[in-house]
């Protein structure tokens, strides 16, 4: 039954690397859905639409990778990196943004493995999180992530050391694997049920071919 619900919930989610022509609408739009306090939180009290379109189409712009979380065709979170500027001491900046309504079910840390991973490719080897000092679900999610983060003037400041995370790992993380093995459940609970129907008289058109 657990696992049934859990099944359900993934059915129809994916995470990825948006392409360029995506970022714009498909962030925005998301960025767009955060409610006052989230992008309070995100944008450090930044708030109206007309900053976050024009934040959006500089992240299409500007070479930032933008991994989603995608539920229904819909970009319901999204992590964010940021190439470094060209001062000797800058480093990638990451960011994250999650809906209330998919949030502390561990879609942030599928995010953050997934940005980590993409960091590694590029080879980057540290990377900073800056988020407000009260913000206590970011701190919990950098911190699950190694990061140390520093207080000052109403910020935490942290770096995330992408070298110790072994690239094996990765290839077969526990998370995909997780979602992997939800995703095989239905397709057989699936292809099951249509059997089933099948044998009384008919499968719905919604379930499609899989
Ligand atoms: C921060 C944010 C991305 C977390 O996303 P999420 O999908 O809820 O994160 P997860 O479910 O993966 O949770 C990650 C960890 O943080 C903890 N956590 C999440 N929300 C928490 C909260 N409100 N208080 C305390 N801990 C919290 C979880 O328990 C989990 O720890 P665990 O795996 O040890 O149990 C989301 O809350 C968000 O988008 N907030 C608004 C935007 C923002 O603040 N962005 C940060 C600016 S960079």
């Amino acid at each position: 039954m657990y696992l049934t619900v859990i099944a359900a919930a993934l059915a129809d989610s994916s995470v990825r690397t948006l392409s360029q022509q995506e970022e714009l609408p498909l962030l925005r739009d998301h960025l767009l859905r955060l409610d006052r306090t989230s992008r309070r939180d995100r944008f450090h009290g930044f708030m109206d639409d007309s900053f976050i379109e024009r934040y959006a189409e500089k992240c299409a712009n500007d070479g930032t990778v933008i991994i989603a979380f995608i539920e229904n065709g819909v970009v319901r979170g999204a992590a964010e990196l940021h190439p470094p500027d060209r001062s000797p001491d800058s480093l990638p900046e990451i960011a994250f943004s999650v809906e209330s309504s998919v949030r502390r079910r561990g879609v942030g840390s599928i995010l953050f493995r997934k940005l980590i991973k993409e960091a590694r490719a590029r080879g980057y080897k540290s990377l900073r999180i800056t988020t407000g000092a009260e913000n206590e679900a970011m701190r919990a999610l950098a911190s699950k992530f190694g990061a140390q983060l520093v207080f000052s003037h109403g910020e935490s400041t942290g770096t995330i050391d992408v070298t110790r995370y072994d690239q094996a790992e990765f290839a077969t993380s526990w998370v995909e694997n997780g979602v992997n093995a939800v995703r095989a459940v239905v397709a057989f609970n699936r292809a099951y049920w249509r059997m089933l129907l099948r044998m009384a008289g008919g499968a719905p058109t919604e379930w499609g071919a899989s």
